[in-house]
């Protein structure tokens, strides 16, 4: 393909993602967490580039100078020409260098743009979608920096990464015009299975019979659709984050993944193992010091007797299993009451909705119970006091112990009695901590409603719908999620479209059981990996061989069996469940993106990859695969040589000319003939 002669050993590595220094979902925590193993592969050959929000940058990045003069010429270049952007080094562990590029400066160049996208591609583009208006601009500003740098430095290969169609554009651009580079598109979902999912539609059975292009314009999003499929088909390779997901994209975006990238985590170990129990303990008192201000005046259960549940994430309310979240815990609380069960369940849903403010019985919560600790103080310290003169005169007046009132004034017992009155309610307890905009129309709410959970005494299921992304700052739930995952007793995520679910993994690392079904990614890698994941705290429902009602009996049973353990049985599980994260370490995940890029080298430069002989040679990974320190209790197989969990069935030329059916352990609808095709590699 090219002239020139680059050095592929040495690659210079451009990951380009809208969720660069940039907080959204799932992809932030995905290029986040992979920094650290990227930059020990790539070193200072390796940048993001994502778009620059004046608001979050100053927060996320230091600004410097680039190093690479080819870079600051094309940068300087650029800049001449009215881009706007800002290098730097992003603030987070690994302290990678990160491009960010204002596409505001480039508003003016927007129809240009559009209608070159639509001579170069025929994709169209409607005036009113600002998403797409950003992802146009944005597309064409990095096909315009590859473009630049590649034609100043010419020594070394580049290899660009991109993720999901946001930042997918710029992968045609640089196709259409021969920039010498190879690329890697990597989608976390379809955008028509996102919006086929969350309507009323029998997906998984119907995958193959879409008619795309119709169902895409149906939902208004056909043009979003070309700019997904074109940067898939035009990307060098083509991966996805899941087995499921690389099935539903051979349908929907009509090209088979080369492999599947499973997402990692930057996993911490502890030195000692109740290090992170020790962390439940703590993070589990500040969630008590919050219930105990928002069920104030109905605060008549123990919390020393009860159990926090959560679900987060993006609102999708059914894509994300919320509504089979909410049915179940009205059926726990039946079976819960009904067995005179003294356990009490608060189960959270953690999704940002449109809110005006907390409510005023929110804040309320939190400052009687704050007064009422700040009183009990202060007469904590008169007491203490008398007590202490008590005391020491006990040779004098005293001769004898102090009686209670010789301790408690009239006065305190008054301002006492003033706070407990504070704490007098006539209404239950609320289920939301916000004024929601459409408090009348919110799926969660109504759900709620018809589902009756409403705090009552009697309830032994209560439900806090907070409404909003933790914060530690915040003055209700100030926790950051980490710290509050860390102090709930199970996460419950029944995704019904989930192509990896971080959620499930991020609590398994922590150390802290949850559900997931056999629709999210990472319970199917959970299910390939272990033998009986339930046993290990991974409980994984079965979304996809039974009847909705039967899921929702399975979540109940899940969570009914969950609430009868003891504590020591919590706890050895929260210890069976941390043992599982070597399996979700980068250090072990991050080469199936070494093999990603070392095959889009392949492809664009395969004769750098011939010996002096004519002989093929030997992959180099470029880092050393770690086993992991402790393996589960019950593998079903156990990682060998060069393969890793991601590794069945992915990243080979031969999988193209194979059928559909090699995705890891499914028996989808339509597939079944193709099975004796037979496998890349043995599956177990
Ligand atoms: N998350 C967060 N704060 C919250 C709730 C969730 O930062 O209050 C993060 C969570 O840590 C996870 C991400 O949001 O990394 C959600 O990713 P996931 O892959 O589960 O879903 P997505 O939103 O990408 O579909
Ligand atoms: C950790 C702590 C223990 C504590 C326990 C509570 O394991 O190290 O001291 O008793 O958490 O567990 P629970 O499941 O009841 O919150
Ligand atoms: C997407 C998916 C989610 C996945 C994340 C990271 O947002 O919805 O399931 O975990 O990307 O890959």
């Amino acid at each position: 393909m090219s002239e020139v002669k680059r050095d592929v050993r040495n690659a210079i590595l451009f990951e380009c993602a809208w969720e660069v220094a940039n907080k959204v979902g799932g992809i932030y925590t995905v290029i986040k967490t992979k920094v650290p193993v990227t930059v020990s592969e790539y070193g200072d050959r390796y940048c993001l580039i994502g778009p620059l929000s004046y608001k979050t940058a100053p927060m996320e990045v230091e600004a410097c100078e680039p190093t690479d003069p080819h870079l600051a010429a094309t940068l300087d270049a650029m800049r001449a020409a009215g881009v706007k952007s800002l290098y730097g080094r992003w603030l987070i562990e690994g302290a990678p260098h990160v491009l960010l590029f204002d596409t505001g400066s480039q508003y003016s160049r927007l129809d240009e743009w559009k209608g070159d996208l639509w001579n170069l591609a025929g994709i169209p583009t409607p005036p009113q979608d600002h998403e797409t208006n950003e992802t146009v601009i944005f597309g064409y500003i990095v096909a315009w920096f590859l473009g630049d740098y590649v034609a100043r430095q010419l020594d070394t290969a580049v290899v660009a990464h991109f993720h999901e169609w946001q930042a997918g554009l710029a992968i045609p651009l640089c196709r259409k015009r021969h920039i010498d580079i190879t690329t890697v598109f990597t989608t976390h979902a379809t955008l028509l299975g996102r919006y086929l999912c969350a309507g009323s539609v029998d997906f998984y059975n119907n995958l193959q019979y879409f008619d795309v292009d119709h169902e895409a314009g149906k939902r208004g999003i056909y043009h979003r659709y070309c700019i997904e499929r074109s940067a898939a088909h035009c990307a060098d390779v083509f991966t996805t984050v899941s087995h499921i997901t690389a099935y539903e994209s051979e349908h929907l975006l009509k090209r088979k993944p080369d492999g599947v990238l499973p997402n990692g985590l930057n996993v911490i170990k502890f030195q000692a193992m109740h290090e992170f129990q020790n962390l439940h303990s703590t993070a589990k008192a500040k969630i008590n010091e919050f219930i105990r201000g928002h069920f104030y005046g109905h605060y008549d259960f123990d919390l020393d007797n009860t159990l926090y549940m959560f679900t987060a994430g993006r609102y999708e309310y059914r894509n994300k299993g919320v509504d089979m979240f909410i049915e179940s815990l009205a059926r726990l609380n039946f079976r819960l009451q009904k067995s005179g069960s003294k356990t009490t369940v608060v189960a959270f849903i953690i999704m940002p909705a449109a809110t005006q403010s907390y409510t005023i019985d929110a804040l309320k919560g939190q400052a009687v119970t704050k007064q009422l600790r700040d009183t009990v103080t202060e007469i904590q310290n008169r007491i203490g006091a008398r007590l202490f003169e008590h005391a020491i005169r006990s040779n004098g007046e005293h001769g004898t112990l102090p009686t209670p009132d010789d301790l408690l004034s009239d006065e305190d017992k008054v301002l006492l009695k003033r706070r407990i009155f504070a704490l007098k309610r006539n209404a239950l307890p609320p289920v939301t901590t916000h004024n929601m905009v459409d408090d009348a129309n919110d799926p969660i709410l109504n759900q709620i409603r018809r589902v009756q959970l409403f705090n009552s005494s009697s309830d032994r299921v209560k439900i806090v719908f907070h409404p909003d992304f933790l914060n530690s700052n915040n003055p209700i739930l100030g926790l950051d999620y980490e710290e509050f995952v860390r102090g709930c007793h199970l996460g419950v995520f029944p995704s019904y479209y989930e192509p990896w679910g971080y959620t499930p993994a991020e609590c398994t690392v922590m150390g802290i059981p949850s559900i997931t079904t056999n629709l999210s990614g990472f319970g199917c890698f959970m299910q390939d990996l272990i033998e009986r994941p339930q046993d290990e705290g991974c409980y994984i429902i079965d979304r996809r061989a039974q009847s909705v009602e039967d899921s929702v009996s399975q979540l109940t049973d899940y969570m009914f069996s969950f609430v009868s353990k003891t504590r020591r049985q919590r706890i050895n599980q929260r210890n069976r469940v941390e043992r599982l994260s070597p399996l979700l370490d980068w250090k072990n995940l991050g080469i199936e993106y070494s093999k990603a890029r070392q095959l889009a080298l392949r492809r664009a430069y395969p004769d750098a990859f011939y010996g002096a002989e004519g002989e093929e040679e030997e992959l180099d990974f470029g880092m050393e695969r770690m086993m992991p320190n402790s393996v589960p209790a019950s593998p079903r197989f156990r990682m060998s040589g060069i393969a890793t969990p991601g590794d069945i069935g992915t990243l080979t030329e031969e999988m193209q000319a194979l059928g559909t059916s090699d995705y890891r352990g499914y028996q989808w609808p339509g597939n079944q003939e193709d099975e004796d095709e037979g496998y890349p590699f043995p599956l177990v």
